[in-house]
């Protein structure tokens, strides 16, 4: 049997019918078409499928869309400035080289909105644990710490 949500993604309420299993890393590839966010594992340890739920970071992969009916969700797709152009956080990867096959990197985005959203001027120490449950296979994360650095002073001059 299916269900009938709404989500709010991206700032736009979306309906969809799905079944009570479907996850929600399915639920907004396949029935919404936003396929920026990744799936690696489908089991909750790479952290490719983070999206913001509420503005809390979660894994996609280990929530039934059923179970967030009614939602705000923000999505990689969703993080570009209200002028279309890349987000702080966004840039500051660019600019740091924080990517490099780029799998990981939109989970990473969005842990990393979340982080300096909690924490504006974070330590290297406070970096690595914030970024501890998202995986990279290619950077070593010595770009991805800088490029969190690159972010806060870019929101800081922004705000
Ligand atoms: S795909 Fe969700 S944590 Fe790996
Ligand atoms: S850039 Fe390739 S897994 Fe992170």
């Amino acid at each position: 049997m299916d269900h009938e949500i709404t989500l709010v993604v991206n700032g736009t309420a979306r309906r969809c019918r799905v079944p009570a299993r479907r996850l929600l890393s399915d639920c907004l590839r396949h029935d919404l078409g936003l396929t920026g966010t990744h799936v690696g594992c489908e089991h909750g340890v790479c952290g490719c499928c983070t999206v913001l739920l509420d503005g809390r970071p979660v894994r996609s992969c280990l929530t039934f869309a059923v179970t967030v009916d009614g939602a705000e969700i923000t999505t990689v797709e969703g993080l570009a400035g209200r002028d279309g152009g890349m987000s702080a956080v966004q840039r500051a990867f660019a600019e740091c080289h924080g990517l490099q096959c780029g799998f990981c990197t939109p989970g990473f985005l969005c842990t990393v909105t979340a982080l300096l959203e909690e924490n504006p001027a974070p330590t290297d120490d406070e970096v690595i644990d914030g970024i501890s449950g998202n995986l990279c296979r290619c950077t070593g994360y010595q770009n991805i710490v800088k490029a969190v650095h690159r972010a806060a002073e870019l929101l800081a001059e922004e705000a």
